[in-house]
């Protein structure tokens, strides 16, 4: 069956590969779940990995198939499953577990181990296949009512995850009532971070750099109930004087100067949630004893939060569903650039280089 793989440490790699159809058997202990692939999202992470930033072939092999954020529908299962059916639509985790004891327990998400096993992005195979084959524990059901948002359930539930964790790690305060925040970035994981916190009530500035005339950003943010902020008119530090500093500020923009920059307006007994990967090798000055004076007398909280567990698809996709009859016809407007088929990998890649516009850009592998 067809792939698309990248080879690893060699830039815009990018092509077709052949690997063989997988089998429910390929599981142990009848665990399988065949799934028959319908969709697959590509972001900036498939872009770096193209880029030989970093990803790791499987051993053995020298091809890396890329996709990490997957729909399908259940084509086979094996003896031992009872969490779904063929026909069902499912999506799949990302991490697989190592040794520590978060893997262990179902944590992979927060894995202490420095190498992390990743579909599609480290050491593992990802989705963009014909099929492809997994462990029940890694299969999560999608409701039928939301095939149309298909591949945003991974991004959806990365965004899941950063808010939660911040609440988790805020019952340190005892008290925690956050009502205002600034998410930084409107790419998928700034918006549906929007999305997240809206549906908490709170009043939410997302704030990017591309003026709001006209743009599909600030449409998607604006459609949320949040106010869209351009930066290139306001900066974090002129909206906080205007608005009041946040409680929370949850920061995707992909730039570490940015990242740095919510240090400084956040609020007293805030955390600040970061949540880019930022692949390069930028230096950025920075206010550090006003950082540092404030941050003590603040009580406030920095976190990193990456990935997701099973737990965080659950409630991401119930997010969702919400997200669709409280704001209904919104999210889907984030699935901006299909292209399709696997055939046309140069035109996926290239729009993910190339077109800024391009909010989304998904791969339609098969009908169904
Ligand atoms: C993926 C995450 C992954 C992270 C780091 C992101 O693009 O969506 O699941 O943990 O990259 O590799
Ligand atoms: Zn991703």
């Amino acid at each position: 069956m067809k792939a698309v793989a990248v080879k690893p440490g060699t830039p815009n790699s990018v092509h077709l590969a052949e690997q063989p159809v997988p089998s429910v058997g390929d599981v142990p202990e009848g665990r399988g779940v065949l799934v028959r692939t319908l969709k697959v999202g590509v972001d900036a992470t498939d872009r770096e990995i193209n880029d030989a930033l970093y990803g790791n072939a499987p051993p053995g092999f020298e091809h890396l198939t890329i996709g990490h954020e997957c729909f399908g529908v259940v084509e086979e299962v094996g003896p031992a499953v009872t969490k779904v059916k063929p026909g069902d639509y499912v999506t799949c985790t990302v991490r697989r577990p190592g040794g520590s004891i978060y893997d262990k327990i179902g944590r992979s998400d927060i894995t202490s181990e420095e190498t992390y096993y990743e579909r599609g992005i480290n050491l593992l195979h990802g989705f963009l296949t014909e099929y492809f084959v997994d462990d029940e524990e890694f299969i999560v059901r999608m409701p039928v009512g939301l095939k149309h948002l298909h591949v945003l359930a991974e991004p959806m539930s990365c965004a899941a995850k950063a808010v939660e964790q911040a609440y988790e790690a805020q019952k340190r305060l005892q008290v925690w009532e956050p009502k205002r925040a600034f998410v930084t970035g409107a790419g998928q994981i700034g918006l549906l971070t929007t999305l997240v916190l809206r549906l908490r009530g709170l009043d939410v500035y997302t704030c990017a750099r591309s003026p709001k005339e006209g743009n599909l950003k600030a449409e998607i943010a604006e459609g949320y109930g949040a106010t869209y902020v351009s930066t290139s008119g306001t900066t974090l530090p002129d909206l906080a004087n205007e608005v009041g500093k946040p409680d929370l500020i949850v920061e995707a923009t992909g730039s570490s100067a940015v990242a740095y920059e919510t240090m400084e307006v956040v609020g007293h007994n805030g955390a600040v949630v970061w949540t880019s990967i930022t692949g390069g090798n930028r230096r950025t000055e920075v206010p550090t004893d006003h950082v540092n004076l404030n941050w003590v007398l603040g009580n406030k909280l920095l976190l990193g939060s990456v990935n997701a567990n099973y737990r965080h698809f659950e409630s991401g996709i119930a997010d969702m569903a919400l997200g669709e009859v409280t704001f209904p016809g919104v999210t889907e407007k984030i699935l901006t650039n299909p292209v399709d088929g696997m055939d046309e990998y140069a035109e996926m890649m290239r729009l993910l280089v190339e077109d800024k516009d391009a909010l989304k850009v998904y791969v339609n592998v098969a009908d169904g």
